[in-house]
């Protein structure tokens, strides 16, 4: 990885902490991990939060196509990157929590898997449940699997809450070998939708209270920042009662 990279890296998580969650980008072990989750010869990939590409490079180095993967990054300096280096792939310059707005991003086909290096653990609850709802309503094939790493045991999102979206978690391992060790999970529809409600007190709250303050990790929690930010553009969380 070039050290021009991490510097951008670096100069990201300063502007935006919360947004990036990581000072660093993914080391190589995890990044060949996660890629060992998708089958390359399958459905294409959509990838949530590549930043500067650890994962992008890792799966394309298994043998996906470029042009059977998309990329949905929303720091501008990681799109222009991506865009410059990946010219074959579909990348929107966009919040992952539009995705419903815009519709399946291969048309009739859906996508295999989703590949998430989204910061869950630092982002409101009603944001990171309207991101995997328009993943599994519009973009994700009803056998795929959204895969996700997070440095915490438990999967970011309460059980409670993966019920009422029709989710299921299961561990997939945990990599020693990165900075700081990270788990990867994957998420898939259960067989016999949840017919409940999201309690609205998982909608209010920050996912998980981080060890440490959010310093380990440097993943932060920025609900204060984040509440402050809504005060001026009231974000909208999904409608409380899932199918
Ligand atoms: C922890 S970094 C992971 C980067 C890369 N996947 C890696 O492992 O090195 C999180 C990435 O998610 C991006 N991100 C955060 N929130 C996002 C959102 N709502 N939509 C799209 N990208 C987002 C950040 O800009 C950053 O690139």
């Amino acid at each position: 990885m070039h050290v021009n990279e991490k510097l951008l890296f670096l100069n990201s998580w300063l502007r935006n902490p919360w947004q990036v969650g990581a000072m660093m980008p993914s080391g190589r072990a995890l990044a060949e991990r996660i890629a060992q989750q998708i089958d390359p010869r399958g459905g294409p990939v959509i990838e949530l939060g590549p930043g500067t590409g650890s994962f992008t490079r890792a799966m394309l180095a298994r043998g996906l196509p470029e042009r059977r993967l998309a990329l949905i990054e929303t720091d501008p300096a990681f799109a222009r990157l991506l865009r410059a280096r990946y010219p074959a792939a579909r990348l929107y310059a966009m919040d992952a929590a539009q995705l419903s707005q815009v519709g399946p991003l291969f048309g009739d086909e859906r996508a295999g898997a989703v590949v998430s290096g989204l910061p869950l653990l630092s982002l409101p609850a009603g944001k990171a449940m309207a991101i995997l709802q328009a993943v599994f309503e519009s973009q994700l094939h009803p056998e795929g699997t959204f895969i996700q790493f997070s440095y915490g045991f438990r999967f970011p999102v309460p059980p409670a809450t993966m019920r009422a979206l029709g989710l299921e978690v299961s561990r997939r391992g945990l990599v020693v070998a990165n900075l700081p060790p990270a788990f990867i999970y994957a998420v898939r529809r259960r067989c016999e939708p949840y017919r409940g409600r999201v309690p609205e007190r998982h909608l209010r709250r920050p996912l998980r209270r981080l060890p440490f303050g959010g310093l380990i990790g440097s993943q932060l929690r920025h609900d204060d920042a984040e509440r402050r930010r809504d005060a001026r553009a009231p974000y909208s969380p999904p409608q409380n009662s899932i199918r």
